[in-house]
């Protein structure tokens, strides 16, 4: 079902200095708040359309920012010579099979992470975009906070020294009051340490994975735990260049969504990622406050603009997307190593997950 919301709203340009007409492909959460971000904050994109299986949800949003049409059919997006560019952002495991088609359709693809759930997926996933020529950039987000691209700059400028020690940490924000029975499997390292394994790779460029000991329970739904349900989690990561990591996880933290990232070298550390909303802090009778963010969109609000425009940017450009498909890959490798870590209780070599 294709309908039409507000057709004056979009007008498609010409040229190289035509907006990038982009489409939404699953108008969930995120999926909602990167087309609202698009459509307010990335002057150089329109919101060309979107497409959810589900009635009425496609509909709802391209309402909200003024698209071009909303559609129940996937490819009547990907058969649309209105669309430059798609933002997947259906479940995980769609993702893969999403990236193959819009690459065939030749369009350029902002991907959700995770990219894919195995490697095949994301080795078919990388191919289909070269093949197409189209950019491929997946959403680690975190890259484009300003203190983790900045702990970066550390890096690379030689403050920090040669890596030796690193953390990441997502602690999402509580009480979890989540169903466990509609979480899929592994969520906790396919979904949510991934975003901890791509920052460690970015806090640590060019070195590589080398072998992964991960630990894992239901500490918050220990009732869950017998069907599989795992919400708490800490990864230890060796690298070839010596540098040891971790990456924890909790699906509830009842102070607010804890986002932090940190690099310690041989000649200085980088921290990054406070949990604040503002730099406010409250003295009082009672002690010291700060605000807390409840919600990824809020916290990351500016990490989130800056990967949308660095999308579009790279799509008006053609040049190389910021986040690649292999760094995707690089994330989803340690994810997938620390599954099989928690499936036999040592530690895994990252190539014996290939
Ligand atoms: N980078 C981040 O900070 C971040 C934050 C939240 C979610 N995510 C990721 O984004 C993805 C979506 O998460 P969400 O929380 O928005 O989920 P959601 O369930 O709120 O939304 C998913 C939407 O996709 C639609 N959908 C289902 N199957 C589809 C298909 N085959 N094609 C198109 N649409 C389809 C659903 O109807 C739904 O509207 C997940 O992979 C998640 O890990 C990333």
């Amino acid at each position: 079902m294709t309908t039409s919301t507000s057709p004056t709203a979009f007008a498609p340009g010409t040229g190289a200095t035509a907006p990038v007409r982009v489409a939404t492909i699953g108008a969930g959460r995120i999926g909602s708040s990167h087309t609202t971000l698009i459509s307010r904050h990335v002057p150089d994109a329109v919101v060309a359309a979107v497409a959810d299986p589900v009635d009425g949800s496609a509909d709802r949003l391209a309402a909200a920012v003024g698209a071009g049409f909303a559609t129940t059919d996937i490819d009547d997006v990907l058969g649309s010579t209105d669309v430059d560019a798609v933002l997947i952002t259906a479940p995980a495991r769609s993702h893969s099979d999403l990236v193959c088609r819009a690459a065939a359709a030749g369009k350029h693809i902002f991907c959700e992470k995770p990219m894919a759930v195995t490697l095949d997926e994301a080795d078919r996933a990388i191919t289909a975009a070269e093949d197409a020529g189209v950019i491929l950039q997946v959403g680690f987000n975190r890259r484009f906070a300003p203190g983790f691209a900045a702990a970066r700059r550390a890096v690379d400028d030689g403050r920090v020294g040669t890596p030796q020690l690193l953390r990441s940490l997502t602690r999402d924000p509580g009480p979890w009051q989540a169903d466990p029975a509609r979480v899929p499997q592994w969520t906790i390292f396919l979904e949510t340490l991934i975003h901890d394994f791509d920052t460690l790779c970015f806090l640590n460029p060019g070195a590589r994975p080398v072998s992964v000991h991960a630990f894992a329970d239901a500490l918050i739904r220990p009732d869950a735990k017998s069907s599989g349900h795992l919400d708490t989690a800490i990864v230890t990561i060796a690298f070839d260049n010596g540098a040891m990591a971790t990456a924890e996880a909790s699906f509830s933290a009842l102070y607010g969504y804890d986002v932090r990232g940190e690099v310690f070298g041989s000649a200085g550390m980088a921290t990054a990622g406070n949990g604040r909303t503002t730099d406010m802090t409250f003295y009082g009778a009672a002690g010291v406050e700060i605000d807390t963010a409840r919600r990824d969109t809020i916290l990351l609000h500016d990490a989130y603009v800056g990967e949308l425009s660095a999308f579009v940017d790279a799509v008006r450009t053609g040049s190389a997307a910021v986040v690649s498909g292999s760094d995707a890959r690089t994330a989803l490798q340690i994810a997938l190593t620390a599954i099989r870590s928690v499936e036999t209780g040592r530690t895994v070599g990252i190539d014996e997950v290939a």
